[in-house]
């Protein structure tokens, strides 16, 4: 089963409360955004893989501790999930991006594809798919559909705030997939917004309405 994390540390509930504000202006929440990205890369990363390689530090031999080098790939869910791209490249910066766009039909509330491009050796790669909202859950559902079928398996999938509906249509729909989290909000209201949420993370992020 697909395993749920809330980050509570304080600098990502700290800079998170600021990106929720209303009055916060389309320059502070990007900034806001992309650092939160980042703060959550480093913990998502946590079970990077190690490998001991022996280095001579100017005293003695030594063996020590990198990346095992596993190739990973970002996916954000277009529009919104570009904001938080460059947060996680600046710990992860040989990562290639992939995109999957997808907006949410207004009524239906049902996710529409209109664009997918990955790298091309999606086989080979771990993901993590970023968004910054988990709403009922229908445009993530359908982005790691669209990444499983091009040949995507080990995938993560990382957004600011989710909604419970969300989290629950997630982990039934992709039990494999664990999801990381910076807020888990009360309830979505019945225009699918997450409750009390930020609002429409693209129009802030990109300053459209
Ligand atoms: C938002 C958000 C998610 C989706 C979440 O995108 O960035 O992708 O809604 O809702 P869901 O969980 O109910 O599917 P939106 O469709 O508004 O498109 P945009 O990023 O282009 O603004
Ligand atoms: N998409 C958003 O941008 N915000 C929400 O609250 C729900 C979906």
């Amino acid at each position: 089963m697909a395993k749920v994390y809330v980050f509570d540390h304080p600098l990502i509930q700290h800079k998170l409360t600021y990106i929720r504000e209303t009055q916060t202006g389309t320059k502070e929440f990007r900034e806001l955004v992309d650092e939160v990205a980042t703060l959550m890369a480093f913990e998502i990363t946590r079970d990077m893989p190690l490998e001991e390689i022996e280095i001579e530090t100017p005293v003695s031999k030594m063996k020590s501790k990198v990346l095992s080098g596993k190739k990973l790939g970002i996916v954000p869910i277009l529009r919104a999930g570009i904001g938080m791209v460059d947060g996680v490249l600046k710990l992860i910066p040989a990562a290639k991006v992939g995109h999957i766009g997808l907006y949410r039909d207004p009524k239906t509330l049902k996710p529409v594809e209109y664009y997918v491009k990955l790298p091309s050796d999606v086989e080979e790669r771990d993901f993590i798919v970023v968004d910054p909202m988990l709403a009922t859950g229908g445009s993530a559902i359908e982005a790691i559909n669209s990444l499983k079928n091009r040949g995507g398996k080990n995938i993560k999938f990382m957004c600011l705030i989710a909604a419970p509906e969300g989290v629950e249509a997630l982990k039934e729909a992709h039990p494999d997939v664990d999801i990381y989290i910076a807020a888990l909000d009360e309830k979505l209201n019945e225009k699918g917004y997450i409750v009390p949420g930020l609002g429409d993370a693209g129009d802030r992020l990109f300053g459209t309405k």
